[in-house]
């Protein structure tokens, strides 16, 4: 029988900074992971270049059943806190846009430095490893496990950071939600979240016409909006804006897109009316939105003639049809291609500072396992640090 002071399950973002934080005082840390290199989502983040954190985190961008809970961690250790991390490393990076910051170089850099911290402090790290067991015992936890770094071990601490269910095909397993289970914790119901929506046949043939089509756009969900790009493609509609709102959709539910969302369209539509009475509506439409957006917008909703003919009444309400376009989706891509999953280790189960069981001393639950969702943007990695950091300094 091995012992340790803390077994962490997963080498991905949460894993490595809790098994840093947890080590720095000099306890013995075991990271493992049935994956064959540590980080692996970390690596293709960001078209790899990691999208680490935003400049902007607040609690306010996480989707939680207790949208309070992530507020201990995440103002203890903050995106400033991250970026500081990065900057010892001498990492470069840039602010891409709405404070999302990115890696100039490649994602690794990032996964070599939350390699090396874990190195320096000691950890070891076994990969091709799985868990077999983990039962509770009197001063701790007995873990079983298989694969390379098949033993048995004893260790104080057992901390979960194996994920979600998004892309099994990159190891997500769901496993986590399983110890849960076993150690009485509760899971809120979990669904793919940050993931393109997908449309029936009475509506796809056009979005397949439009395919690699994008605009700017507000799309809203009940009293949710996110303003950015939505990208038309040939299974339905992606795109940050669609991704954004896709974690707050719920199935039946229709979801509006405003293009142009910024604009006086009436407005523009008249004064095109007045300068060149003429111009065919189509033709107004396509000067303001993508030629085949506009094209099937005109099509779809039967806007024939040219402005002269139209009255003001009608372009007013072309631009409400364009500033407040209704769709209904079908459903989403799911686990697939989802790059978070919502829902989790229920937060009530959990102490906010430590992110320990409540009822389970020395069982720890961070990162994406837990019913906390980032929005797009860095949020999610940021979490992961957070909550690590959290769970590490408990230790
Ligand atoms: P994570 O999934 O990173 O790590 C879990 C680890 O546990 C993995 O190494 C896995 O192999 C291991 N594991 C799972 N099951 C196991 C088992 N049964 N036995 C042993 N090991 C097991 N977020 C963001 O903020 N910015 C971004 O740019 C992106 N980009 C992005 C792109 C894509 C394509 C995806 C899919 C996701 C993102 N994300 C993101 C989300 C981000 O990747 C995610 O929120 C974090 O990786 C979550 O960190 P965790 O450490 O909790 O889980």
């Amino acid at each position: 029988m091995q012992t340790f002071d803390t077994v962490i399950l997963g080498a991905g973002a949460a894993g490595m900074m809790c098994a840093i934080h947890a080590a720095s005082k000099g306890g013995r840390v075991l990271v493992v992971d049935h994956a064959k290199a540590p980080g692996e989502k970390i690596r293709i983040s960001g078209g790899g270049r990691c999208n680490f954190t935003n400049l902007g985190t607040t609690a306010k961008n996480f989707l939680s059943a207790n949208p309070h809970f992530a507020k201990s961690a995440i103002s203890r250790f903050t995106q400033h806190d991250f970026i500081a991390m990065v900057d010892r490393h001498r990492i470069a990076w840039h602010e891409k846009t709405l404070g999302q910051l990115f890696c100039d170089n490649s994602a690794k850099d990032i996964i070599e430095m939350l390699a090396r911290e874990m190195e320096q402090n000691g950890c070891e790290l076994r990969l091709r490893t799985t868990l077999e067991t983990v039962t509770k015992n009197e001063s701790g936890f007995t873990v079983a496990l298989g694969g390379d770094g098949s033993a048995r071990i004893q260790c104080t601490n057992f901390v979960v950071a194996c994920g979600g269910k998004s892309i099994p095909k990159m190891g997500a397993s769901g496993l986590g939600y399983q110890i849960a289970e076993q150690f009485g914790l509760k899971v809120t119901e979990t669904r793919a979240g940050l993931v393109p929506l997908t449309f029936g046949e009475d509506i796809l043939p056009h979005f397949r016409e439009m395919a690699g089509v994008a605009a700017d756009a507000r799309v809203s969900c009940g009293k949710t909006s996110f303003e950015e790009a939505v990208l038309f493609t040939h299974r339905g509609l992606s795109g940050p804006a669609i991704l954004q709102i896709s974690s707050y959709w719920r199935e039946k539910q229709p979801i509006r897109v405003a293009f142009l969302p910024r604009d006086d369209v009436a407005g523009q539509l008249m004064n095109a009316k007045r300068q060149n009475p003429r111009q065919q509506i189509a033709t107004a439409i396509a000067d303001l939105l993508p030629k085949r957006l506009a094209a099937y917008l005109t099509q779809a909703h039967g806007w024939k003639g040219n402005l002269a003919d139209a009255s003001d009444k009608k372009l007013a309400d072309v631009a409400a049809t364009i500033q407040g376009w209704e769709v209904l989706p079908i459903g989403s891509e799911g686990y697939r291609t989802a790059e978070v999953t919502l829902g989790g280790v229920e937060t009530s189960d959990l102490n906010s500072k430590s992110m320990e069981a409540r009822n389970v001393p020395g069982l720890f639950f961070i990162g994406e396992v837990v019913d906390v969702t980032g929005w797009l943007g860095g949020y999610n990695f940021q979490w992961a640090w957070s909550s690590g950091w959290a769970a590490g300094k408990a230790i």
